[in-house]
């Protein structure tokens, strides 16, 4: 079986990263099927694995999909650094959309998700430590890289809500005021289930709108998520380009 010790998992802007797939390895977890197969994309002479979020042919929504098989697919497959890249809605006024951040710490909204592996089988119960949600040091591996890529690079807590449908403008306000800086979708329970795996996980956030009630103008939510998603590829592949190599 090919192995990496670096792995991706790539969102909704990875449709335009145009990634380098040299193979493909499907396959299933006990947990069931993952998202996709592991997808091999070569970054110079490296095979990366990655796992395409939403499935190949983004089709599956941030509340089905199957976390547990995805990280644990990568774990098989020798996975034990991941980074994963998201976009998200910026709530905090000097966020703008187009912009990168590194979240720091994490606020779970979901709800219902299949969000762990302990299911009561295992000889003792199982808890995990998850004071700091994301790898300090891939953290730091992204950042540097984003600033090499000459982009700005902003850190916070990132809100995980339930989706498919954006917020309204009061759950954003009370976001805010939990102290989050940016809100996505699909960053929970994945964080947690790398935790469990001893995986270590960070995120790379691509702000795509701003999130609700707090779109400038009367540009619309979506209009404004869709440009920037289509156009966010390039930073994503900018910062990849530089981080890739430094991970070793
Ligand atoms: N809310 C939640 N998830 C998102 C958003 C948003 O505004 N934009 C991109 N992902």
């Amino acid at each position: 079986m090919p192995s990496s010790n670096l792995g991706l998992i790539v969102g909704t802007v990875h449709y335009g990263l145009a990634l380098n797939v040299a193979a493909r390895s499907p396959g299933k977890t006990p947990y069931g099927m993952p998202s996709s197969p592991v997808l091999w994309a070569e970054f110079g002479d490296r095979r990366i694995a990655c796992i395409a979020r939403h499935g190949e042919r983004h089709l599956i929504p941030p509340h089905q999909i199957n976390y547990r098989a995805n990280l644990w697919f990568l774990q098989q497959h020798g996975v034990q650094r991941c980074i994963a890249l998201n976009a998200v809605g910026a709530i905090s006024a000097d966020f703008p959309p187009g912009e990168l951040a590194v979240p720091d710490q994490v606020i779970d909204y979901t709800w219902g998700r299949e969000h762990s592996y302990a299911d009561g089988s295992q000889d003792e119960v199982l808890h995990v430590d998850f004071t700091e949600p994301f790898d300090a040091e891939l953290r730091g591996q992204i950042a540097s890289a984003a600033i090499e890529a000459g982009c700005s690079i902003r850190s916070g807590a990132i809100g995980v809500t339930q989706g498919p449908r954006l917020e309204s403008a009061a759950e954003v306000d009370r976001l805010e005021r939990d102290g989050c800086t940016m809100v996505g979708m699909t960053t929970m329970p994945e964080a947690s289930l790398a935790r469990e795996l001893g995986m270590r996980y960070a995120v790379c956030a691509l702000a795509v709108n701003h999130a609700a009630g707090r779109v400038p103008g009367d540009t619309s939510i979506l209009a404004q998520l869709e440009r920037h998603t289509s156009q966010g590829a390039e930073r994503f592949a900018a910062v990849l380009e530089r981080l890739i190599p430094a991970i070793g």
